[in-house]
């Protein structure tokens, strides 16, 4: 039996564009932190369940879904699966969790609901990781309030940047009305290019604009890394020595030594 006493750090990948590379940096970080000792926990926020089968995790493999723990119709402990990695547990979701947004659209404080949900954490994870909807609706809007910090993804191409202020101003709102914690853990770079020069463009740009808020780590484009999901694994199981799963190594080494460095463990 685990007898560490852990207070778990609520991090949300977000970024309201889809394909950006959300899903497996959801899935490589928390498995990269698993091989270094950290018990992780993903939350599969997105009704594509693109994390969710990307696990190789298939609807009979489970009852409740992060819809079930979002409405309160099931308990933390009723929701959390084991995955096949060490250290790895997931709530999965389903289409249905699609449905949630209206459900919840009508209903008080419905951008607390996983908050709430949340009360029952144990101190059983180091990392909890909140895979979002291509967004900033009310499930993402959830994500947000129940959220420590943010994880960025941002693909270098061109309209990224935009994307990029639209979001952070929405952080902000978030500040002043719903979670005045909320804060942003870090920008990744994703598909990146080295032969395309775009890519060096869009990397010095938002290197210029966020400063040391973007991480050190680039994620090249890599054909391991999509496709490692038909698999059923995380590209860092599927082909531990690929540029892809040793980039997103390096990006939990620096989650690691940033939560070191900021005392939060
Ligand atoms: N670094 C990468 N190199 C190559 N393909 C990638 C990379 N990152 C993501 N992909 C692929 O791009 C697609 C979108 O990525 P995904 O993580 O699902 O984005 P999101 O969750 O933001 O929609 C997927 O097919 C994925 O396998
Ligand atoms: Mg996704």
């Amino acid at each position: 039996m685990d007898t560490v006493l852990r207070k778990a750090k609520i991090i949300s990948i977000v970024n309201q564009k889809g394909g950006v590379g959300k899903t497996t940096t959801t899935m490589n970080l928390a498995t990269a932190l698993c091989a270094m000792q950290k018990k992780v926990l993903i939350i599969d926020l997105d009704p594509q369940s693109n994390s969710t089968s990307g696990l190789g995790i298939r609807n009979k493999d489970f009852k409740a879904s992060s819809y079930d723990f979002l409405i309160g119709s099931a308990s933390l402990a009723e929701s959390v699966l084991e995955t096949p990695i060490p250290n790895l547990s997931m709530i999965p979701t389903t289409m249905d969790l699609s449905g949630a947004e209206i459900e919840l659209a009508t209903v008080e404080n419905k951008e607390y609901y996983l908050k709430n949900a949340f009360a029952s954490l144990q101190e059983q994870f180091d990392y909890v990781f909140i895979d979002c909807p291509p967004s900033l609706g009310l499930l993402t809007l959830n994500a947000l309030v129940a959220s420590d910090e943010i994880i960025i993804p941002l693909q270098c191409e061109y309209f990224a940047l935009e994307g990029l202020s639209h979001l952070m101003n929405t952080i902000k709102t978030i500040n002043v009305s719903l979670n005045k914690n909320l804060t942003v853990k870090g920008i990744i770079l994703t598909m990146y290019d080295s032969r395309n020069n775009l890519s060096k463009l869009i990397n010095e740009d938002v290197r210029r604009h966020y400063g040391n808020t973007v991480y050190k780590t680039i994620i090249p484009r890599n054909v391991k890394i999509s496709e490692a999901p038909s698999h059923g694994y995380p590209v860092i199981v599927y082909d531990p020595n690929c540029v892809g799963s040793r980039s997103y190594i390096d990006l939990a080494s620096e989650v690691i030594l940033q939560d070191t460095k900021n005392k939060t463990y």
